[in-house]
């Protein structure tokens, strides 16, 4: 019976997997989505505990101190982390989760092999390794891909908080295919003999360096591709684990986290127009001193008051919000909101374009936007936001740099050449908020700063938008 309750609570955590992650896909359910999701994971591990019979001996799970132990200390860390970290912080803090899913399925696999070593030695008759070497290939599988995942995380993990620094050497491509053959052929080796149980060791040795010369040489700006193509890595692995213990939400979970993560990988790809093998060899983004094509001098640049672009996007019939990185560092998001509120009570058209790759993880805009409680219909994707600026009046651009910068269509030797942008020189006006002049991620000039329909609104965009609003208010 108390099985039967058990596939249950495992039928229910595989349905609101898939439910929530379909829900993830649209921000206005994503919330949603995210709680459905863990409370079938809360039942799923909630029905392991307490209904879940060892085949062998019938027994049911015992040593609930350290289950509940370990719940206990995770869940806190785990909250606290996610109510401290900041929003800019997010692909950090995923990185270091996920680096964790890698340790767990690569333990796991240390636990499993463990047991099996033992079995071993009490019947070491060729029958028995033949029958279990099927177990042995699934373990060492997950061993590799959940050492690589957790030591990849960690360097992605070390290198967005700024501690690790990019390193690459001269056929590093070469030394780093050489350890993963030598961790394979020895994975290969092990499924062969199983009793050479001292290989395990050098293949999780070998995988963990593999996940550290992996990621070493990537660069900045292609950091979250890498999070997400491990994030992929470790749901990979984590359904080996279920396929070890014939499980099937851990199972459905592995799947569904490395499918998802590799199509978001593919997505995130395709938005900054690179192919997966230019990312995981080239090293887009991660100089930032870099200019764009030799071409640093575009000419002059010229300001704007703030009562001018109080008094432009007062009286346009149409105005186009542009954010990017630095509406998130400024944590603007809310005072943009307002902007929006009072020009549509003077009867302005406000839409907001979102640039697939503006911030810095995948929906960052849509998340801090969603935060300040902007509504959906007013997010344009590139696309449409494209098709529209030709009829805009005036487009403010926040914080975005790199997004809207017309090196990607117009100069070959830029390093974002090919990155489909944002069109913002087709709208009649054009005004960018920033700091300075300084670049963006991809650390290279933008052309558009010194077009001659562009005009340049400098300060923190908190404080900019807080003062434009009151100026327009008393307009
Ligand atoms: P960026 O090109 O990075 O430009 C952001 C701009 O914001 C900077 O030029 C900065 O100029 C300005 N800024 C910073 N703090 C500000 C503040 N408090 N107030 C006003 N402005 C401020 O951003 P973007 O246009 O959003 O492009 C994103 C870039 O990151 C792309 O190159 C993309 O490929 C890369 N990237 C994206 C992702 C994903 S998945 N979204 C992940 C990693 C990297 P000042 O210093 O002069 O103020």
């Amino acid at each position: 019976m108390s099985q039967n309750i058990l596939t249950v609570c495992y039928l229910i955590g595989s349905i609101t997997f898939i439910l929530g992650l379909k829900m993830l896909s649209n921000p206005a359910s994503a919330r949603k989505g995210n709680l459905l999701a863990g409370a079938g994971m809360a039942i799923a591990i909630l029905g392991t505990i307490f209904l879940y019979k060892d085949v062998e001996t019938g027994e049911y799970l015992h040593n609930y101190e350290w289950i509940f132990g370990a719940l206990l200390i995770g869940g806190i860390v785990g909250t606290l982390a996610a109510k401290k970290v900041k929003m800019t912080a997010m692909p950090e803090m995923v990185s270091l989760f996920n680096g964790m899913g890698g340790a767990c399925a690569a333990l796991i696999s240390i636990e499993e092999f463990n047991h099996l070593s033992k079995e071993i030695q009490t019947n070491p008759n060729p029958d028995y390794i033949h029958f279990i070497q099927p177990t042995v290939l699934i373990i060492v599988v997950g061993l590799i891909i959940g050492s690589v995942s957790f030591a990849g995380s960690m360097i992605a993990w070390g290198k967005l908080n700024g501690k690790v620094k990019d390193l690459s050497f001269t056929g590093q491509n070469i030394l780093n295919l050489l350890v993963l053959a030598s961790a394979m052929g020895l994975a290969g080796y092990l499924v062969m003999h199983p009793a050479h149980s001292m290989m395990l060791y050098i293949i999780l040795g070998l995988s963990l360096i593999y996940g550290i010369f992996f990621v070493m040489p990537i660069g900045g700006a292609d950091m979250p591709v890498v999070i997400s193509l491990l994030n992929s890595f470790t749901g990979v692995a984590a359904a080996c684990g279920g396929f070890l213990y014939n499980n099937e939400v851990m199972l459905t979970g592995g799947i569904l986290v490395g499918a998802a993560g590799t199509l978001l990988t593919i997505l995130m790809c395709k938005a900054m127009n690179r192919s997966l093998k230019n990312v995981l060899i080239g090293s887009f983004g991660g100089n930032s001193a870099k200019s764009g094509g030799g071409s640093s001098d575009f000419g002059h640049y010229k300001e704007i008051s703030l009562s001018d672009t109080a008094m432009i996007m007062s009286y346009a019939n149409k105005v186009m919000i542009v954010p990017g990185y630095g509406l998130a560092v400024a944590q603007a998001q809310h005072i943009c909101h307002e902007l929006e509120k009072i020009l549509a009570e003077k009867g302005v058209d406000v839409k907001y374009a979102i640039h697939p790759v503006a911030g810095r993880m995948p929906g960052h805009m849509n998340v801090l936007l969603a935060e300040a409680d902007v509504s959906y219909d007013h997010l344009l994707e590139m696309e449409d936001a494209n098709e529209e600026f030709s009829t805009t009046d005036v487009v403010l651009v926040l914080g975005a740099n790199d997004v809207v910068n017309p090196a990607a269509k117009t100069d070959p030797a830029s390093p974002i050449y090919g990155m489909p942008i944002l069109d913002v020189e087709l709208a009649k006006n054009i005004v960018v908020n920033k700091r300075s002049m300084k670049p963006g991620y991809a650390g290279i000039e933008n052309e558009l700063f010194f077009k001659p329909k562009t005009s340049m609104l400098f300060g923190d965009a908190k404080k900019v938008l807080q003062d434009l609003c009151a100026e327009i208010k008393n307009s």
